[in-house]
């Protein structure tokens, strides 16, 4: 072939870019075929209890609406294998904004003043929504979320903590967090021909597919579920929400199509959120920094209708080196929602935790606290005995400290002054395990010497579509002009969720595969490609359940600089480098965003993002991006993200990690150790707002 290969890693700028910025793409709420009808939902305004009578009269009245549907006559479910989607099912109410009633109406005007004339009356029941570390209903579930198990020992920690010349227990506690992606949670369902069409927002459309097959009793071929463009998710969107089925009941049910979007104030109860943590930590070191036991216990919470257990405690399964090792997790369910995903459930708020206390042990021994990860680095991982693959933390480390300047600080605490500022600065490490899901891609080649990939992979913004182009162009040994990419619907072979760090690793597999296979069965028609053009299809089924030799993880380590205002205790983060160690970057543009995009959560995270519990009310108080501030422009000003080239055999065909949840991993905790180094204060609470400092 007379091309230059487009090599992997090309910074090439989004292909939807475009239509994105120019208004053109479409998003799942502004598909309006004929005869559209909205739906809005009725919340449930109690936090616990049963929906005794609901009156409809007064909105069916009103102009426009169309149909009110409430457990007493909207479709029956069959199986949902998620508790969260069975609405309308039952009169149990089992949290404040549980949708008790769907009105649909001819505008979304009509459909929100019908549901403000819903009248509900709830038997209730006392709640309980607030979680403490000793809470009387915390058991210890079998597994974690991703399936890790909750507790793992090694050796003997409560002894090894006991005779160890340093120790660190500090308890981090952080409350609740939500995703809210730009883009609210939105499907527009239509039945034509007894074939039902979903534009759902959606972070893998097969998944949601599969959902409303089993709820619905209807055959794969029967249903299409399209997610063309998705204006984020960082989980939220991993799984299908509520909106997609109660959109679907109404279109069965009025035989018309409709739309039901989530607005943001019903989110934070819809959608999942990042559970709350307790999370004592417990370091045992010698003099010389060297760790004997860590010990990493999570409490955390889940609803009344599922078991979902973040995951905090696993990290410290693979970080530091250390003869004693306990980490446990538990659970209190609790009349609260479901929570779920959140941009690296698990690594997240427990990496915080862990690098906090790392912090401590380091200012306890007078180590500079790059120097004591060093110390503690691995030969193996430490959970399994498995080799790493590749462990790329210590480059991850001695890079970030020289681009920062790191070695310039003083390492005593609350000196460096500003004017009426304190400055300081944190390091923290970042982990994230490689993943892979079963996909199936298929690619074409057409008489004419272009080419199509097909797989339903979603692009949430990371820049999907292009990757998989130069992933399919490397593996063609073509342009990656020449080659078409299609994704975003259930029609396509079933791809995996953007979720897990692991789309590109997964669908890329499949692509790339696919495009070997092609190229060989091209060379059997002597390189030509026949009339009707040739197609190869393959999957990676075989590599997403093989049990792996080696520990695969990304690694990275975190910067920061802050200022903190001594009169009012603001902080601002002047300074943020994150450096990376992910495997072959394939497309350094899209790559160094979802990488700052992390870090900017991060920052979120320590400083500005917190939904608060409300004890008598029941619920989040924070309802809208008013109250729940996430970082905007002005909170963000230096940011750097950096990668090792990373050459890893053991990989995908790609040489790929994921990168989608790292750049988070860790980033919270650096900002808050430069903080504590910044103001002699070590706060073990998240976010670090003005009141807490002063
Ligand atoms: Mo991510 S929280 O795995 O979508």
């Amino acid at each position: 072939m007379s091309h230059t290969p487009q090599p992997l890693g090309a910074p090439l700028v989004r292909r939807e870019g475009r239509e994105k910025v120019t208004g053109t793409a479409r998003y799942a709420a502004e598909h309006h075929p004929p005869g559209l009808l909205y739906g809005w939902i009725v919340p449930a305004t109690v936090p616990s209890g049963r929906v005794t009578a609901i009156r409809t009269s007064r909105a069916l009245a009103l102009p426009g609406v169309h149909t009110v549907l409430t457990h007493e006559n909207a479709p029956r479910l069959g199986q949902a294998d998620d508790p969260v989607l069975r609405v309308l099912q039952d009169a149990r109410v089992p949290h404040r904004g549980w949708p008790v009633a769907l009105v649909v109406a001819g505008t979304l005007e009509a459909a929100r003043a019908g549901a403000d004339a819903v009248h509900v009356t709830y038997g209730t029941s006392p709640h309980d929504v607030v979680l403490t570390g000793d809470h009387p209903g915390l058991y210890t579930p079998e597994k974690a979320n991703g399936g890790y198990p909750a507790v793992r020992t090694r050796g003997d920690a409560e002894a090894a903590l006991a005779a160890a010349p340093v120790g660190i227990d500090a308890t981090y506690t952080l409350g609740a967090l939500h995703n809210h992606p730009m883009e609210p949670h939105a499907s527009t369902a239509r039945w034509d021909d007894g074939h039902l069409t979903v534009h759902d927002s959606s972070q893998g459309s097969t998944t949601v597919r599969d959902s409303l097959c089993q709820a619905f009793g209807l055959g794969e071929d029967h249903v299409t579920v399209v997610s063309e463009h998705v204006g984020g998710g960082f989980g939220s969107k991993g799984t299908p929400r509520p909106q997609v089925v109660l959109a679907v009941m109404a279109a069965r049910h009025t035989g018309r199509p409709v739309q039901v979007s989530v607005p943001r104030r019903h989110m934070a109860a819809l959608v999942g959120h990042r559970a709350p943590t307790v999370q004592r930590v417990r370091l045992g070191a010698d003099r010389d920094g060297v760790l004997r036991a860590v010990s990493h216990e999570i409490a955390t919470h889940t609803s009344r209708i599922k078991e979902f257990v973040e995951q905090a405690a696993v990290p410290a399964r693979v970080m530091y080196a250390s003869p004693h090792s306990r980490t446990v997790h538990r659970v209190a369910p609790l009349d609260v929602p479901s929570p779920s995903w959140m941009r690296a459930p698990g690594e997240c708020p427990g990496m915080y935790a862990l690098e906090s206390a790392m912090d401590e042990l380091a200012c306890a021994l007078g180590t500079d606290p790059v120097e004591l990860r060093l110390r503690n680095e691995p030969v193996a991982e430490p959970d399994s005995g498995r080799p790493f693959s590749s462990r790329g933390l210590a480059a991850c480390l001695t890079e970030g400290a020289r681009r920062f300047g790191w070695y310039d600080r003083d390492p005593r605490p609350a000196v460096r002054q500003e004017g009426g500022q304190l400055i300081g600065t944190g390091v923290a490490s970042a982990t994230y395990p490689v993943l892979l899901s079963p996909s199936t891609a298929s690619v074409h080649a057409a008489p004419d010497g272009s080419y199509t990939v097909r797989v339903n992979a979603t692009d949430i913004g990371t820049g999907a579509r292009t990757v998989l182009a130069q992933i399919a162009a490397a593996a063609l040994e073509t342009d990656q002009e020449k080659v078409t990419v299609e994704i975003g619907s259930s029609d396509l072979p079933a791809g995996s969720v953007a979720g897990g760090s692991s789309g590109t690793a997964s669908w890329g597999t499949a692509v790339h595969k696919a495009a070997t296979a092609l190229v060989r069965r091209l060379a059997e028609h002597g390189g030509t490609v026949p009339p009707g053009g040739i197609t190869a299809t393959a999957g990676t089924e075989e590599e997403a359940g093989r049990e792996q030799p080696y520990a695969q993880h990304a690694f990275g380590a975190h910067f920061a600089e802050v200022a903190v205002d001594s009169l009012t205790g603001e902080v601002r983060v002047r300074r943020m480098l994150g450096v990376f160690a992910a495997g072959r970057i394939l497309n350094a543009r899209t790559a160094r965003s979802q990488f700052i995009g992390g870090m900017v959560m991060g920052l979120g995270m320590a400083l500005t993002e917190g939904s608060t519990m409300d004890p008598g009310f029941g619920d989040f108080a924070e309802r809208d991006l008013a109250s729940y501030h996430i970082p905007t422009c002005a909170d963000v000003t230096d940011l750097e993200a950096h990668w090792i080239e990373e050459d890893d055999p053991h990989l995908n065909p790609m040489g790929s990690k994921g990168i989608g949840e790292i750049g988070i991993v860790g980033s919270a905790a650096a900002v808050g150790n430069a903080v504590r180094h910044a103001t002699g204060a070590r706060l073990r609470s998240l976010p670090i707002t003005p009141d807490t400092l002063l």
